[in-house]
């Protein structure tokens, strides 16, 4: 565990002015994993007690390797899986508890956008179904008000309302991205998790998305909760970074400190192999070897350090807990050392 569950909000992300929407505590995810027959089953620790909060009106990108237990937050934020461990606040109550009325009451507040269009929008239904159906389920609004809110939405992701009745293989990849957008707007939310919501698009499409989903933010004060492999996107819309390393927060802070002095050895690796235009910028070359170990056997100690090269004896024993340091939070035992 990284650190002691706390009373208080687990990080600096929302300050007491801010409204704090969403505070994950401790938050675990252990999937078991069959071995075979006769063999007792294995446990992935896809997320392993991570703390944060989430302030309206703020994105948190949660950046890491293909396999860091990035999508398995997000169906916990989402309350698609239920935690193996640890609190989830939102809006003050704990839905980690399952309470099953609490949950219809709150599931709303936090919305999805996928990676993938194609996947996420069902081809045989029209963007009027589409846009529809969330407000069928959850509200009593009538057939005209139901119209009438779905065509003001396509008004405020860029899309035109009179490709109401059109079918999503009428548009572009982008304009697709724009209906899940809208249908995940559709009922107002609080938070909304958007698990590589550009990733699939062209570049030249990913800004325009990305503005757009800055205008929503500003407009509607949703919070992002932002995850994204790609470092460029990251630096272009959050106010926080989270970088996960097998399920587990390593560092936490401003997107400014994180980009400018990343601490934890993890974290300059990543920054490293990022392309950057200014100069100034760059850091220096700090190659990532080796694969991402396995969640179902971390290394024991840190578990970064079979690919740190800063690792003494005491990081192959002694697990790093996430501690305070200039403004951020950082797991590492010689951060004083190399920052
Ligand atoms: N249902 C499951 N059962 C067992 N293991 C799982 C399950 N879901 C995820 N995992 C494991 O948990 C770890 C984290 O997976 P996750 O999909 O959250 O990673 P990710 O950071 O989203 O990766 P990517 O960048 O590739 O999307 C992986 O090792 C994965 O194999
Ligand atoms: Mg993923």
């Amino acid at each position: 565990m990284n650190e002691r569950p706390t009373s208080t909000p687990a990080s600096s992300s929302a300050t007491s002015a801010e409204q704090v929407l969403l505070r994950a505590d401790q938050l675990t995810k252990h999937y078991p994993v069959s071995q075979g027959w006769f063999r007792p089953k294995a446990i992935s620790r896809a997320l392993d007690g991570v703390s944060f909060t989430l302030a309206a009106g703020k994105t948190l990108a949660v950046v890491g390797e293909s396999g860091c237990g990035k999508s398995t937050l997000a169906r916990q934020i989402t309350m698609i899986e239920s935690p193996t461990a640890g609190a989830l606040w939102l809006d003050g109550k704990n839905v980690a508890e399952r309470d099953p009325a609490l949950l219809k009451a709150v599931r709303p507040l936090v919305q999805m956008v996928f990676q993938n269009p194609d996947a996420s929008l069902n081809p045989r239904k029209k963007v009027a179904a589409m846009l529809e159906e969330p407000l069928i389920i959850n509200t009593r609004l009538n057939g005209a008000e139901r119209m009438e809110k779905a065509k003001e939405m396509m008004k405020q992701v860029g899309l035109r309302p009179e490709f109401y009745g059109r079918y999503p293989h009428m548009f572009s990849g982008g304009q697709r991205q724009r209906i899940a957008i809208a249908r995940a707007l559709m009922l107002d939310p609080k938070v909304i998790v958007a698990d590589e919501p550009v990733s699939a698009l062209d570049v030249s499409i990913q800004a325009q998305v990305l503005n757009l989903l800055m205008d929503i933010q500003q407009k509607t004060k949703v919070a992002y909760l932002f995850i994204s492999h790609n470092l460029s996107v990251v630096e272009h819309i959050a106010d926080e970074v989270i970088v996960m390393y097998l399920g587990k927060v390593v560092e936490h802070g401003s997107k400014a400190d994180t980009f400018s002095r990343p601490l934890h050895p993890y974290t300059r690796a990543l920054l490293a192999s990022t392309p950057r235009i200014d100069p100034a910028q760059r850091q220096a070359r700090l190659m990532l070897d080796g694969e991402l170990p396995s969640p179902l056997a971390p290394p024991p100690g840190c578990a970064f350090h079979s690919r740190c090269p800063h690792a003494v004896e005491r990081c192959r024993h002694e697990t790093p807990l996430l501690q305070h340091f200039k403004g951020s939070r950082v797991a590492c035992h010689r951060v004083s050392e190399i920052a």
